[in-house]
């Protein structure tokens, strides 16, 4: 009776350390998994390593971090591989630092990336392919940079954006194609841009419009450029500004004035200038969406500049054209008043002689004389 029952004391004894043993285990995993890198604050899922002057990402971080908070550091270049395994983030929020240009395969493996906060870096320029791993992102904010321009397709694939912003940047036109893609934007942001409303933002415009109309919300485009436009809001310059632009462009996208086609190279493959009837524009009215190739022949500027040259031109050579009628009434009127005074001269001694140098010798005699 005793020996089964240290048996099976023994045995309880096995289990009991197996269970200890798988216990640490799990304990070490679990570290593993949550051990939160020295300098932050981690909590819920959510790491916080602001304020800390980080010059780079901290090593280690959690693999299932949902709410990345990296304000106010001072990170400048970032390696492609900085967010590689974090494929549950959801909340990233870089503010205030100092990111310059964004490696393309930064945000690949982020999934699961509803909001990514950029605000306030030194970004200069975006990479096409930056956001396209991004399917479900809700929120992006550029703000505070130096974006001069946001390349076309950078929001392909972005369906789930409703919170934009771009404001204060040295953006000044955007292509309407860009904006296609965000089908569910509600909140767009552009303020603190320098605008210049000429025919490069009519597209723009157009795509605003149907923005509104659908329910859009949009803080403010003000123009800097034309002069008669400066301090406008674009949302109240009417769409009629802009015919001029349609009227110098003729069927095949060059642009004609005062008979000077300012044309290119032909479009290439898939780039013709597309019809499109906006639901706010009376259905007699097409927009002509011209494509990329159009609009870069498209050169007020240069159009100017050469009814400039031809005015220029036109004023010298008609200041030349004056002076050499001017010079040819001269000679007429100094020959005509030359053959007359000679033929006066026969007239008064017909009997000195027939040659012009005899008579120049008879008029020094009498000259002499007197
Ligand atoms: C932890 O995060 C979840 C959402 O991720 C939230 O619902 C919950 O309230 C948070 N708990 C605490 C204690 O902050
Ligand atoms: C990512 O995880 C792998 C192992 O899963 C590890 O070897 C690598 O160092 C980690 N990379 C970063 C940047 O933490
Ligand atoms: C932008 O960030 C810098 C430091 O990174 C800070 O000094 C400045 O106040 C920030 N500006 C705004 C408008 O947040
Ligand atoms: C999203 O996060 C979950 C874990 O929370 C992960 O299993 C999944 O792979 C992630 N999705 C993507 C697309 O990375
Ligand atoms: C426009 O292009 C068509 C051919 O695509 C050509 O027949 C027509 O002459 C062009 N018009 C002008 C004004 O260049």
């Amino acid at each position: 009776m005793a020996q089964p029952k240290e048996a099976w004391e023994n045995q309880q004894r096995v289990w009991k350390h197996v269970f200890l043993c798988l216990m640490g285990v799990m304990t070490l995993l679990m570290e593993a998994v949550w051990a939160c890198p020295s300098l932050c604050r981690c909590s819920n899922m959510t790491v916080d390593c602001s304020d800390n002057g980080l010059l780079s990402l901290p090593a280690n971080l959690p693999s299932n971090t949902k709410t990345l908070l990296l304000l106010n550091n001072k990170l400048s270049l970032l390696p492609p591989w900085a967010f590689s395994n974090l494929s549950s983030l959801e909340n990233l929020d870089l503010s205030n630092n100092f990111l310059d240009n964004l490696p393309s395969s930064l945000f690949r493996q982020l999934g699961n990336l509803s909001e990514l906060i950029l605000r306030n870096n030194s970004i200069t320029s975006l990479d096409k392919g930056l956001l396209q791993s991004c399917a479900g992102l809700h929120r992006l904010d550029l703000s505070i940079n130096g974006l001069s321009q946001v390349p076309l397709g950078v929001f392909d694939g972005l369906q789930e954006v409703t919170w934009l912003s771009l404001a204060d940047n040295r953006l000044h036109a955007l292509e309407r194609a860009t904006f296609e893609p965000l089908s569910n934007l509600q909140h767009l942001l552009l303020r603190g841009n320098p605008w210049e409303c000429d025919c490069n933002l009519r597209d723009f415009k157009h795509w605003l419009e149907w923005f509104l109309y659908r329910g859009g919300n949009i803080d403010g485009v003000e123009c800097t450029l034309p002069k008669d436009l400066r301090g406008r809001d674009i949302r109240r310059v009417p769409v009629e500004m802009f015919n001029y632009c349609l009227q110098l462009e003729d069927e095949n996208g060059s642009v004609v004035s005062g008979g000077v086609v300012v044309g290119g190279p032909p479009c290439n493959r898939g780039e013709e200038p597309v019809i499109i009837v906006s639901p706010e524009i009376p259905p007699t009215v097409a927009v002509v969406q011209t494509s990329d190739c159009a609009r870069q022949k498209y050169r007020p500027v240069s159009v100017r500049r050469a009814i400039g040259t031809v005015i220029i031109a036109g004023v010298v050579c008609g200041i030349v054209c004056i002076m050499m009628v001017v010079a040819a009434a001269y000679g007429c009127i100094y020959a005509s008043l030359m053959a007359k005074y000679q033929r006066e001269l026969k007239k008064r001694q017909p009997l000195m002689g027939d040659g012009d140098g005899e008579g120049d010798q008879e008029e020094k005699q009498i000259s002499s004389v007197a």
